[in-house]
């Protein structure tokens, strides 16, 4: 016998990562360039230098035997160091190396923080839509996941996040950029948020954490996301590299507990114990020390600021209701009947991949991967037209 949810989990793979094996399929019968893959956020943009050049050098003057060796179980010393100097100076919020854990990426500091601060049955409220993995890690860390509402532009609703907000709730998780919308929040609105999570903590009389998801806080057009820490005290930053650094292979990222937290040393504490409970201790080493040497290092935005230009102009004049994207890299689009699964069925006929948005918690959407190359978008127009053109008939 094995674990029934593991084995669930396992079975029933994520609708993105099912439409990634079934594009890959479909590229192997007909060429990858008959098939229009938007579905998974795999950056399309190079690391930047720094990464090779860190790479090559590390490579070239450490002994090996230190270079892979293990690190301590929250990361080597002076990358924490460099971590924490990193967030002073570029967000001018004030952060100890002390309260740095380096982790595999986004998804294991989900599941270490999580994990660090839910007890059984404790609730996440989450704005929807949001990152389908999230009702995993919120379940694998004995919590219950409570979506809640975001205004017609996708942004924070305070009202139901209010009406939300119970005894038994324990963190709010935000993602900013968002992944599926593209919604980045303005500083106004996160620090309604922070105002509002300080006085509920105060009539529940516990912290309710702020969990800031931010695998996408550079990959933005012009907006600048207010660091989560600079609104509220009781909060946990998870960052990775996936995305800013184009390393999402190579599963690196970070756990960042504000100093200003209520009992900061024992929520730290709690993070370690869930990253050695899980697995995460000693996050790869050569990329820490990569990483630390490109820390505030982007891959080109302006790639995907194009891609997001194109895309959003030309489905737009097609017909096709869309809100333009701030940042991350997805087009959240308005499917053309009300069951996003059947449309995204009826997608697949003309070669395109989209994500129907039933997983990121809300009904009647798909999400648009535009994170590929430029003639994939270029390729696809006219497979989006004769969409268009089905449903007109
Ligand atoms: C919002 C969000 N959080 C977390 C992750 C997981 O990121 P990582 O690859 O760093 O685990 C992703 C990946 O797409 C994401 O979009």
């Amino acid at each position: 016998m094995v674990d029934p949810l593991m084995l669930k989990l396992g079975e029933e793979r994520s609708a993105i990562r099912e439409l990634f094996e079934y594009g890959s399929a479909r590229k192997r019968e007909i060429g990858e360039d008959n098939v229009f893959d938007f579905s998974i956020g795999n950056p399309s943009v190079p690391a930047p230098a720094c990464v090779r050049e860190e790479i090559a050098r590390l490579l070239t003057e450490m002994p090996p035997e230190t270079l892979h060796g293990y690190s301590s179980a929250p990361g080597l010393p002076e990358v924490r160091r460099a971590v924490a100097q990193y967030i002073e100076t570029a967000f001018g919020v004030p952060m100890s190396a002390s309260l740095v854990y380096m982790t595999c990426g986004a998804s294991a500091s989900l599941v270490a923080a999580l994990s660090a601060i839910l007890q059984e049955g404790e609730e996440v409220i989450v704005p929807a839509p949001f990152f389908p993995e999230y009702a995993v890690f919120v379940r694998t860390a004995g919590g219950k996941l409570l979506p809640v509402p975001t205004d017609k532009s996708f942004h924070l609703d305070l009202t139901a996040i209010e009406r939300a907000i119970g005894s038994r709730t324990r963190a709010v998780l935000v993602n900013s950029p968002n992944n599926p919308t593209g919604a980045v929040y303005g500083e106004g609105e996160m620090r309604a948020l922070g105002e509002l999570l300080r006085r509920k903590s105060a009539q529940f009389g516990a912290p309710i954490y702020l969990v800031a998801d931010e695998p996408y806080r550079e990959l933005t057009y012009g907006a600048k996301p207010v660091y989560p820490m600079a609104v509220y005290e009781n909060t946990l930053v998870l960052y990775s590299f996936s995305k800013s650094l184009s390393l999402a292979g190579e599963r690196i990222g970070y756990i960042a507990v504000s100093p200003r937290c209520a009992r900061a040393e024992e929520v730290f504490a709690a993070v370690c114990g869930a990253g050695r409970a899980h697995g995460y201790v000693c996050a790869p080493t050569l990329f820490q020390r990569v990483v630390s040497a490109c820390l505030g290092e982007v891959s080109d935005v302006e790639v995907y600021r194009a891609n997001r230009d194109l895309l959003y102009t030309s489905l737009s004049d097609m017909g096709y209701a869309c809100t333009v994207p701030e940042g991350a890299f997805y087009l959240f689009v308005k499917a053309l009947e009300e069951d996003a699964k059947a449309f995204a069925e009826r997608a697949k006929a003309h070669e395109l991949l989209l994500v129907p948005s039933d997983s990121f918690g809300v009904r009647g959407y798909v999400r648009i991967s535009y994170c590929v190359p430029r003639r994939t978008i270029e390729r696809s127009l006219p497979a989006f037209r004769a969409l268009m053109d089905d449903y007109a008939r």
